[in-house]
């Protein structure tokens, strides 16, 4: 072998371990965990909140173009970020949509499509520099909600900041026979947000991914096996952090389009919706299990009652299907 062949043997395999290394901490997201990339909590503006709507399928992008069409437009938004998360989706088509959506768009906070590093779920909760403000709003692409609702939503999160607040709200519950928990919705008390829409501080996404060592590396990982729960893991996060359960508020007016990735991109019909939704509780208690599990404990709390926007700014609670003024005792 002569000198120069070995020089490029050397090379290669340096530079292939470089590759590996830099896509491992690129998958890992430990990049994002460096604080020194990060703006400083205090510099984070507390007067609006950036809206990070989870991207997927482009047969959504005419509901995309309304609904960043509302935040764009409302007073309390800072910005709008679409994070695309299909990998097949052309870099061009992605390009094209954020120019197509920022120049339709009503309102004047900025609207951009940015593709996710990788097609893991826990991407959606990467701390992310460009960030400047105190507060996000998780959302799914398929959920339309009136402004007035959304500037009611982030006042109720200004006076519960360290709570995750939201419209959709589920349960968690131990099933004393099997000595597993099950998810499943009460009619009075909730304990988890679902991301379809979830106003929360951004050092949670701090946390949630770069936080709870050990314990919460094998969280993040059961997200990736199961393909599913980061929301739930979101609720056990927040909770374990506050002692807190979540605020559930009601919205004028909230369209649910549905999700394409469950029912092929229409979400008015679904068909064999039943089997569906149970196999789909099923897999949503075993998360609960497998979480509760790795993390050594259930942080999960209960809440009561509904924040409703009825007289002006009061917040008003529905209690056995009467409104009553709302004590902020009740949530806490
Ligand atoms: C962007 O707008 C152009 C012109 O209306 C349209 O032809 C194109 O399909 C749009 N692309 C996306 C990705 O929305
Ligand atoms: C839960 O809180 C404890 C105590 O503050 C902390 O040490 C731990 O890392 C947290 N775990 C998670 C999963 O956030
Ligand atoms: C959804 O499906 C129904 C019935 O199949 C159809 O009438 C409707 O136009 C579809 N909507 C969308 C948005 O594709």
């Amino acid at each position: 072998m002569t000198t120069s062949q070995l020089i490029f043997i050397i090379l290669t395999v340096a530079s292939s371990h470089f590759f590996i290394a830099f896509s491992l901490r690129q998958l890992s997201g430990d990049h994002h965990c460096d604080r020194s990339n990060l703006p400083a909590q205090k510099a984070l503006r507390t007067d609006q909140f950036t809206v990070l709507i989870n991207g997927y399928s482009e047969t959504r992008i005419p509901i995309l173009h309304t609904i960043t069409g509302i935040y764009s437009s409302s007073a309390s938004v800072a910005a709008v970020v679409v994070l695309w998360g299909n990998p097949k989706t052309p870099t061009k088509t992605l390009v094209d949509l954020s120019h197509n959506l920022s120049i339709s768009s009503p309102g004047d906070a900025p609207i951009s499509v940015i593709r996710q590093p990788s097609s893991s779920l826990n991407s959606r909760f990467l701390p992310r520099r460009w960030i400047s403000t105190r507060a996000v709003l998780i959302c799914d692409d398929d959920i339309e909600i009136d402004r007035k609702s959304n500037e009611f939503a982030f006042n109720i999160w200004r006076n519960n900041p360290e709570q995750l607040v939201g419209l959709f709200a589920r349960s968690h519950e131990l099933d004393l026979t099997s000595r597993t928990w099950i998810y499943t919705v009460h009619p009075d008390r909730y304990s988890i947000i679902l991301t379809k829409y979830m106003l929360m501080k951004t050092e949670y996404l701090y946390l949630y991914s770069c936080g709870g060592g050990e314990s919460m590396a094998k969280a993040r990982l059961i997200i990736d096996e199961m393909r599913n729960c980061e929301d739930i893991l979101m609720n056990f996060v927040a909770a374990n952090t506050t002692g807190l359960g979540p605020v559930l508020i009601g919205a004028k007016r909230v369209r649910d389009w549905g999700d394409a990735r469950n029912d092929g991109g229409n979400g008015s019909t679904a068909v064999g919706l039943s089997s569906r939704k149970k196999d789909h509780r099923k897999r949503r208690g075993d998360c609960i299990t497998k979480f509760h599990r790795v993390l050594g404990k259930m942080p999960l709390r209960y809440s009561y009652g509904k924040m409703v926007d009825s007289i002006g700014e009061q917040g008003l609670c529905e209690k056995g299907g009467k409104l009553v003024f709302c004590d902020q005792q009740n949530f806490k």
